[in-house]
């Protein structure tokens, strides 16, 4: 099965959260149930700098008269399967050559032509399902996010050249950004007039390119079958609910899996002492060297909480910031890395200074120190106010660190909730919490402390964790059955 697989980022190349750690995980995991899949990315400088041996396969022309060439190559550091990912990128300097943030310029503004970027994106994936690569042919379009949304909508209204059509999968991984312009801009996205139009991708009077992929496409996936449900309803569903459920039979959830070539506390290059479930002296020795370089008090027995998150309010960061005391005043530790929000991240740098040596907060991206955070940390923080899967719970998982999370979206599908019948049948994983309210969170942080201080019952849950089965297999299986039946209708 041939697949083209388009999305805005890709790991280890550009990441700016979960989507690109999917995007780079993917293909392996699809090889390994016998897809053959290439990528399809913009061309930003990130992507261009590594892609090797690359050749023009063929050029589109835009709408306003740009022409953009797809050039094949081997992305180096990317696996696809036995060898390098083989990638499509769009040639078009004038579009992504900008250096930093892919969709926002210094100031963390979106760039204003961002309509014309991620157009650029769908069309080239519908020219290429069109034929423009006349070597290879997908047999189906995956998309991912709103970035390459047009491509589902392109492959529905633009004229075929073969009576075969190519089906698209729309996979949602955040119904809350949806890729919104002016109403202006429809004329550049070489889509027929009628599709600017309630069946279509208008949206309240403005353009949607996350709608576009949820009409258009042949079928909607999203990232936990619990957000797949949620999506469905007014609260969680973005003004799009309402779409959502009347394609439900069209919508599956796919639970988002781990790369453990990636993340691995028994091969972690990142790591400053390797360690696996059943010799776990190295998670100490890694505690110790985090709080050393965190700044932290040096105590092995404090319980260290963790959070490696986008700050915002998505994220649950008004509870972390009402929760730092309750932390404290028991004895415990917090780390924070994160960058984002600037009100939220002033708040927790106020935070450090308050508590020194209780408290520390990096500001910034920095992939190592996440590894470094969830090897030596004891319990990972996931408080989200909504979570489509989210991924660092499954790190904190696999790397022994308890998640302590909201029971929304995928954060309800991975964790258990460490309570007396779970404890008992050893299926508690960490903590799970109800409402977005100070209390309900306050009350999991107690229930992490009193667990904290029964050594006994913590290993037993740690050791649970650390064996859930989450690589990507059952995901790569789910994918692949998927497709069969998109091709196969
Ligand atoms: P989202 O995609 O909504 O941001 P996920 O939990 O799915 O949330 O994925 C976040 C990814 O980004 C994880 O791989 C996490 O480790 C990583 N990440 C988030 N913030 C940072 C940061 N400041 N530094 C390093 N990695 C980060
Ligand atoms: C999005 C979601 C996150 C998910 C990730 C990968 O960024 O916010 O919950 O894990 O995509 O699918």
């Amino acid at each position: 099965m041939r697949v083209l697989q388009v999305s805005a980022e890709i790991f280890p190349l550009l990441k700016t959260g979960g989507l690109a750690d999917i995007a780079g995980a993917l293909p392996q995991a699809l090889a390994g149930v016998g897809c053959n899949v290439r990528a399809l990315l913009p061309g930003f400088p990130a992507i261009g700098q590594v892609l090797q041996a690359s050749r023009v396969v063929g050029e589109f022309r835009t709408p306003w008269g740009e022409s953009v060439a797809v050039r094949l190559g081997q992305l180096a550091g990317v696996s696809g399967g036995a060898g390098p990912l083989s990638a499509y990128m769009l040639d078009a300097p004038g579009l992504f050559d900008r250096p930093g943030n892919p969709y926002e310029d210094a100031a963390r503004r979106p760039y204003a032509d961002n309509h014309r970027r991620f157009a650029a994106l769908g069309w080239a994936a519908a020219h290429l399902a069109y034929g423009l690569d006349s070597d290879w042919t997908p047999q189906l379009v995956h998309c991912h996010d709103w970035h390459s949304a047009l491509a589902p909508a392109c492959l529905k209204l633009w004229p075929r050249p073969t009576p075969a059509a190519v089906p698209s999968l729309y996979t949602v991984h955040n119904l809350a950004y949806h890729g919104v312009f002016d109403a202006s801009v429809f004329g550049e996205l070489g889509l027929p007039p009628a599709a600017f139009a309630v069946d279509g991708l208008e949206f309240h009077g403005q353009v949607s390119f996350m709608k576009a992929g949820l009409y258009y496409a042949d079928h909607i996936s999203t990232v936990s079958p619990t957000y797949a449900r949620e999506i469905q309803t007014p609260e969680q569903g973005c003004g799009l609910d309402g779409l959502l459920r009347a394609r439900w039979d069209q919508l599956t959830g796919i639970l988002n899996a781990v790369d453990e070539a990636v993340w691995d506390p028994a091969k972690d290059a990142h790591i400053s002492h390797r360690y696996r479930p059943e010799r776990l002296a190295g998670k100490a020795l890694c505690k110790a060297a985090l709080q050393g370089h965190s700044g932290l008090d040096q105590q092995a027995d404090a319980p260290l909480f963790a959070m490696v998150s986008r700050i915002t309010e998505q994220k649950g960061l008004p509870l972390l910031l009402a929760g730092v005391e309750e932390i404290v005043a028991r004895g415990g530790q917090l780390l924070v890395l994160g960058s984002g929000d600037a009100d939220l991240e002033q708040a927790l740098q106020q935070q450090c200074q308050r508590h020194p040596g209780r408290v520390a907060v990096h500001l910034g991206y920095d992939e190592a120190l996440a590894h470094r955070i969830f090897a030596g940390s004891d319990i990972t923080l996931v408080p989200s106010l909504f979570e489509p899967c989210g991924l660092t719970q499954m790190y904190g998982l696999k790397y022994g660190s308890l998640p302590l999370v909201r029971g929304v979206g995928g954060l309800a599908d991975t964790v258990t909730d460490a309570d007396l019948a779970t404890l008992e049948d050893q299926t508690a994983t960490g903590f799970v919490f109800g409402p977005f309210t100070d209390a309900a969170y306050q009350h999991a942080l107690r229930r992490a402390f009193a667990l904290y201080r029964r050594p006994a019952a913590w290993a037993r849950v740690r050791q649970t964790g650390m064996r859930q089965p989450l690589g990507w297999a059952r995901a790569a299986q789910a994918y692949r059955a998927l497709y069969q039946r998109m091709v196969a209708h």
